[in-house]
């Protein structure tokens, strides 16, 4: 079944009324269905992908929530994947933002575009020996086979409070003038009862760092802070992790310094300014909004003390108190 099978989106329907409801982040209204907020559409494709995507143990999944790095681990692991296949100099990232070469298992921006989509990521150039697949699913909502096959998922964490200020910031430029109603105040509300795309934040987190604690050998954990402190060192875990290690004539080489420069957000938003200024796109879409600071701690520039507070309560209740470390 596809998601634009016509009884199914009429199933659908009947179950949107019976699910909790709130007002969304931008003029929409996210529902929240086995445990997690999103949009209709996103909750329908999610179910589709449930359904219909299947994972091979050659793959590599990575899995985050929206805005706490997923664009910077999608170009690392592309870059590692196919480090014997490209030249530096004539690299796809540098024509191309890495959500264009890392799908993400859930998105379809129609329904029937879901079921194509995943045919798209099912047929894979068979000369790309690693499929790199990426999710924003929590835990427990990925495809059966995600999780039984040997596919390895990497998982980067972002401290919240960067993560909503990023959310904040990334939703005010991608929203229509009718957004101008979303203040930082209301956002922060919202986040913090965990109604955002994906959330509860901290469910999510604890889903995924729960299942690398029972299985590291399949779920590599990582945060973002570590890997802006020590990047040469975490990306070299997750090379690993990916079963492509870098040899030592790799490493003597200055390879894994390459793949770390070409993918420094630096480097990523300059490419990406570059071709929004001459145009050298295939679509509309302006993908600078992925690249805004790039640091750990910019939240003391946009929080009062009181929301930051607010924010550091939830996240000592919600996972600090169950165990989580960071
Ligand atoms: P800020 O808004 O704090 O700057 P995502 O990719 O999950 O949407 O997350 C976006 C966040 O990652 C933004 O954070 C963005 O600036 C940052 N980011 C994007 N590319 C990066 C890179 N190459 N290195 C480090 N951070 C990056």
């Amino acid at each position: 079944i596809s998601s634009g099978d016509e009884r199914y989106q009429l199933e659908f329907q009947e179950l949107l009324k019976t699910l909790p409801k709130e007002d969304g982040w931008k003029s929409d209204f996210l529902y929240q269905h086995q445990g997690f907020w999103g949009q209709p559409r996103l909750l329908l494709s999610s179910e589709a992908c449930q359904k219909q995507f299947q994972a091979y143990d050659t793959d590599v999944l990575l899995a985050t929530q929206p805005k706490s790095g997923t664009t910077w681990l999608k170009a690392l692991a592309f870059a590692i994947a196919n480090r014997k296949r490209y030249a530096l100099s004539s690299h796809p990232l540098l024509l191309s933002i890495s959500h264009k070469l890392v799908p993400f298992i859930e998105h379809g921006t129609s329904n029937d575009e879901v079921a194509d989509h995943h045919q798209i990521s099912n047929n894979y150039p068979s000369s790309q020996s690693q499929r790199v697949l990426s999710t924003h699913l929590p835990y427990a909502s990925l495809p059966k086979s995600a999780k039984t096959s040997a596919c390895p998922i990497v998982y980067l964490c972002r401290n919240p409070k960067d993560t909503f200020v990023s959310k904040w910031h990334y939703m005010s430029k991608i929203g229509s003038e009718d957004f101008g109603s979303l203040s930082i105040e209301r956002a922060h509300d919202l986040y913090c009862r965990g109604v955002s795309l994906f959330g509860p934040f901290w469910k999510h987190i604890l889903g995924y760092w729960e299942a690398s604690l029972e299985s590291p050998k399949k779920i590599l954990f990582l945060t973002y802070e570590e890997m802006k402190e020590d990047t040469e060192y975490q990306v070299k875990r997750l090379a690993k992790h990916m079963g492509c290690p870098f040899s030592t004539e790799e490493e003597n080489k200055g390879i894994i310094q390459d793949i770390i420069k070409l993918c420094s957000f630096e480097n990523l938003k300059k490419l990406e300014e570059s071709r929004e200024n001459i145009s050298i796109k295939d679509d509309d879409d302006d993908y600078t909004v992925f690249y805004r600071k790039g640091v750990v701690g910019d939240w003391v520039n946009y929080l009062t003390p009181q929301m930051a507070e607010r924010l550091d309560q939830v996240t000592k209740e919600k996972l600090h108190d169950h165990g989580f470390p960071m």
